[in-house]
């Protein structure tokens, strides 16, 4: 088949996209169980640094635990009245964990060639260093004088804070995707970092050196739901030509 026959219309993208509003209010309609299941499949197809997928997805299923998360999202009526809550963990731990699931793959696949096979063996042994030594305190203070004397380095995966920067925004792609794919769904969502992080990692027993960062609120939309005018900067101001 042509690839271009196996292209999704562009016109349903952008339904989703413009479909998909922060919303802070949601009615009582449950969300499907399989709509949500549906949503957290696709999330891990999103990309990630070295496909080292260092996030998990915690739904939160439980109505009492529930009612505690929502509750640390510091009374936030989104979360208060959301059907249901994915807090996304981030953390240099995860990605070491994918790598050796990976490493247990490439061993036991059948299908990659020796090369391809060699290639990524080469490419997660790159990133083991970075996050493993790389990911040490010790390196903190030396990636803060670095980007004092030059900002661009400060995104470095580099230190005990660089390593779990780098986890968190990589687990952005997955939040996202649960959100678009809510959108394509007519479920809506809200992205909250409006949080108390202590009293969320203590809730779900999270092991030192994670970061959280986001809890999606998943429902449908409530009638009283405010939802405004979409403001965005204009496009000759966020694209810059080259
Ligand atoms: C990282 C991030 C954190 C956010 N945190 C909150 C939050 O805690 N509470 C909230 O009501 N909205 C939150 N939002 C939603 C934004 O306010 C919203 O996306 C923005 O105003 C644009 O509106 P729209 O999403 O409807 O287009 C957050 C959005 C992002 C991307």
């Amino acid at each position: 088949m042509n690839i271009q026959d196996q292209l999704p219309p562009w016109a349903d993208f952008q339904a989703a996209n413009r479909f998909r509003r922060a919303i802070r209010e949601f009615n009582s309609t449950p969300v499907p169980q399989e709509d949500v299941e549906a949503l957290l499949a696709e999330a891990v197809y999103a990309p990630s640094s070295g496909n080292l997928q260092p996030y998990e997805l915690h739904w939160i299923r439980t109505p009492a635990l529930k009612e505690l998360i929502a509750k640390a999202c510091n009374g936030q009526k989104a979360a208060a009245s959301a059907k249901e809550l994915i807090v996304v963990v981030a953390s240099p731990a995860i990605a070491r964990k994918t790598a050796a699931t990976q490493l247990a793959h490439l061993d036991s696949s059948s299908t990659l060639a020796e090369k391809s096979k060699n290639y990524h063996r080469k490419h997660i042994a790159k990133f083991l260093k970075i996050i493993g030594i790389g990911g040490l305190p010790i390196w903190t203070p030396l990636v803060s004088v670095a980007a004092m004397i030059r900002p661009t380095l400060s995104l470095l995966p580099v230190g005990h804070i660089g390593s779990r920067h780098w986890a968190a925004r990589n687990a952005v792609f997955a939040a996202q995707t649960i959100m678009l794919g809510a959108a394509a769904r007519g479920i809506d969502s809200c992205p909250m970092e409006g949080f108390s992080a202590t009293k969320v990692a203590r809730l779900l027993g999270l092991p030192r050196g994670s970061v959280i960062p986001l809890v999606i609120a998943l429902g449908y939309r409530h009638d009283d739901a405010r939802i405004e005018e979409r403001w965005r900067r204009p496009m000759n101001d966020v694209v810059i030509s080259h």
